[in-house]
């Protein structure tokens, strides 16, 4: 089987000259379809300057990387946003929800820039919503929602139009405690439904919930090993997912719910 992320000898070079920055210094790695993969390193370790990389978000100094066995290494801009929006769902720290938009109208977004008629984005976006236990907040704008269930409607704007790679950069990095592990059981139900979740950390006890941690130091693979917990895969069905997440819905209506 071909892998659908493939790195080889990647580099990037800020500043070149006297003042460079080896930002990722050589990075080879394959994840496979359906891998839950943790990306963990120390702040300045080259973690988002990767992420930037493997969601074709900015283009390596050196090295080549074929997405889905396309060589997207040396595309222009628009090609390579053409890409991002077909192959990659993104989730960021810092939820980047469009104020004035509800949730339904956030989800949508990325389907419009996909050419999709109306009808069809809000089939979609309803069901991602219900998917992340929001089936009673569609309606919500994002200052009517708290921090973990806007995180929630960037998840189901990121797998809204079911991309094959789902990219969360720092997902839990402004989230309570019970937010964070809402989030992390929708990411493990998302992997456990087929999806390829790779996750982006500074936190062990994050990393330790994946399948593979990939450990970055100095711009380099300096580990990469599988972990060995009850949650490694196990290919289970749609319907637990949609158990797990139902549970999480009832529990969010609850009135002290964060
Ligand atoms: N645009 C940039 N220009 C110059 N240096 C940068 C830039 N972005 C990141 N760096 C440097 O590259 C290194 C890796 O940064 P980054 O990928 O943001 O690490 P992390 O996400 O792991 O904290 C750091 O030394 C950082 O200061
Ligand atoms: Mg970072």
């Amino acid at each position: 089987m071909e892998p659908l992320i493939k790195t080889e000898d990647l580099h990037k070079i800020y500043n070149p000259g006297e003042n460079e920055v080896r930002a990722l210094d050589g990075v080879s790695l394959s994840i496979y379809s359906g891998e839950f993969v943790a990306i963990v390193g120390h702040s300045g370790s080259g973690k988002s300057t990767l992420m930037n990389m493997l969601g074709c978000l900015d283009t390596p100094t050196s090295g080549r990387y074929f997405l889905d066995g396309r060589d997207v290494s040396a595309l222009t801009d628009n090609q390579l946003s053409e890409i991002r929006n077909k192959k990659i769902g993104f989730i960021f720290q810092g939820f980047n929800l469009i104020p004035n938009l509800d949730a339904t109208g956030n989800v949508e977004l990325p389907l419009i820039y996909r050419g999709m008629g109306r009808a069809e984005r809000r089939r979609l976006a309803v069901q991602a919503l219900k998917r992340v236990g929001l089936g009673a907040r569609m309606k919500h704008h994002p200052s009517e929602l708290s921090g973990g269930q806007q995180q929630r409607v960037a998840v189901a704007r990121a797998i809204a139009a079911q991309p094959p790679v789902i990219l969360a950069d720092e997902p839990t990095g402004n989230l309570d405690s019970r937010s964070t592990s809402d989030i992390m059981n929708i990411l493990k139900a998302l992997h456990k439904s087929g999806r390829t979740v790779v996750i982006i950390t500074h936190d062990d006890d994050i990393a330790q919930q994946a399948d593979r941690v990939i450990r970055i130091m100095d711009g380099r693979v300096e580990a990469d090993y599988l972990n060995h917990t009850d949650n490694a895969a196990s290919g289970c069905e749609e319907k637990e997912m949609e158990d797990i997440i139902h549970e999480k819905q009832e529990e969010n209506n609850r009135p002290d719910s964060q």
